[in-house]
């Protein structure tokens, strides 16, 4: 198969890897990619939101299936746009990606079919808003409805927070028309926990639980960041409450889609908040999480490309995954500074020595290639996943691994996958 694969970060360096590992691949493009995606086919310089171009690509190549890495292009229709064309693409349609760019779709979802989740009310106008915010006690989480890169979210320990973070989202409109609406939610305490899963539109299929780590620094100080790092299978879903996660929630997910007319292919993405062994659903993404990919990714040892084309043909119900015993840890290696300011250019050194070693997988993020040097070009910059037979062990190989690469300013969490201080 000649296979097209849409977007730039350390999921799709994950994504391309194990399709590189398909006795059914012949040709893998990546657009944009990354240097990390450049060892394992070729990169086209095609911006991932630039449809128009992606589709003349695909139908000149005659690509056989293209997959979708970030949330942009599924949001914007990329999945409609291919399809009309009578080309294969993996991914939810634009109307099936509201799941995901919509909160307030996805909470009124669950509202209507008795997913748990925690309790709100959306709004369209500033006004009724903060009126609505005097009513409530704090802490509340404010959300802007769209898109907004990760950044749309304030846990607002003080209504003054809440108030500030509504300004900022409906009248300063910082993420555009991503804050026409905003969702005010009860708070929730616990810990958070990711289970993706495969989805036909029939068939619901999870991988195996997962955890990540967002706030920036040691002991989740700090601001938040697309992710530090994650591990699997995660600990915190057991086999009992895995099965809950199932009847509660993930079922019921897919009832809730088809009773709407929504015929879900992709992958859907739960978020979730675990308190006192109750589950309940922070958000839905509908794609692969980033980092959880590279801890997932790994650990999966169906052929993915098989995956890819049962869920596109509605067959998924005749395939079982099968899974590798093994933990896998993924420590984030990001520019200093990171995730507010940080300075690129600077050169990576140890990224081919260390990626020799035997069980660990360097995926890049934010870099570049030039005469052959790699340098860094965002702000997490690589993921290092390591594989192993317990986590304690595994993780201390991960961070012998992050401590032979080097560029200046790097850091990186140093308590990924400690489950001690959990
Ligand atoms: N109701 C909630 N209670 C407590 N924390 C929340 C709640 N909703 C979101 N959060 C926190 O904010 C983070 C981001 O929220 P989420 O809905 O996942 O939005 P996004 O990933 O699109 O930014 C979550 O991972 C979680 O840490
Ligand atoms: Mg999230």
């Amino acid at each position: 198969m000649r296979v097209l694969l849409i977007g730039s970060g350390g999921r799709e360096n994950a994504l391309a890897w194990k399709l590189a590992q398909s006795s059914r691949l012949k040709q893998l493009y990546t657009a944009p990619g990354n240097p990390g995606t450049a060892e394992l086919g070729e990169n086209l310089e095609i911006d991932e939101n630039d449809h128009q171009t992606l589709l003349d690509f695909a139908l000149r190549k005659e690509i056989d299936l293209t997959v979708v890495g970030p949330e942009a292009p599924l949001a914007a229709g990329i999945v409609d746009l291919f399809q009309q064309q009578n080309l294969k693409i993996f991914g939810p349609n634009q109307q099936a990606a509201r799941l995901e760019s919509s909160k307030d779709f996805a909470k009124s979802l669950m509202q209507r079919y008795n997913i748990p989740t925690a309790n709100y009310r959306s709004f369209t106008e500033p006004e009724k808003a903060l009126e609505y915010i005097k009513t409530q006690e704090a802490p509340l989480v404010v959300k802007a409805d769209g898109l907004a890169a990760g950044k749309g979210v304030t846990v607002a320990g003080t209504r003054a927070e809440a108030v500030q973070a509504v300004e900022e989202i409906m009248v300063a409109e910082k993420f555009g028309r991503a804050g026409d609406k905003v969702v005010i939610e009860e708070f929730l305490s616990g810990e958070e926990a990711t289970i993706l899963a495969f989805c036909d539109g029939k068939k619901i299929v999870p991988m195996i639980p997962s955890q990540d780590h967002k706030p920036v620094y040691d002991g989740g100080e700090g601001p938040n960041t697309g992710g530090m790092g994650a591990y699997a299978p995660a600990p915190l879903v057991g086999d009992k409450l895995q099965q809950k996660i199932q009847q509660t929630i993930i079922t019921p997910t897919l009832r809730a889609l088809q009773s709407e007319g929504i015929d879900f292919r992709g992958i859907i993405y739960f978020g979730l908040m675990i308190t006192d062994g109750e589950a309940r659903v922070l958000e839905y993404n509908v794609r692969f999480g980033d980092p959880e990919a590279q801890v997932v990714l790994p650990l999966l040892e169906t052929d993915l490309l098989d995956i890819f084309q049962a869920v596109l043909d509605g067959n998924l119900s005749e395939l079982s995954l099968k899974w590798s015993k093994q933990k896998a840890v993924c420590v984030i290696m990001a520019s200093g500074g990171y995730p507010e300011k940080y300075q690129t250019g600077y050169q990576i050194r140890g990224l081919e020595e260390i990626g020799r070693q035997e069980d660990i997988m360097i995926f890049q993020a934010g870099t570049k290639k030039e005469q052959g040097k790699i340098y860094t070009a965002g702000g997490r910059v690589l993921g290092v996943t390591a594989l192993g037979e317990e986590f304690q062990s595994t993780r201390e190989r991960a961070y012998r691994a992050a401590a032979g690469i080097d560029f200046q300013g790097a850091h990186y969490r140093s308590d990924i996958a400690d489950l001690t201080v959990r």
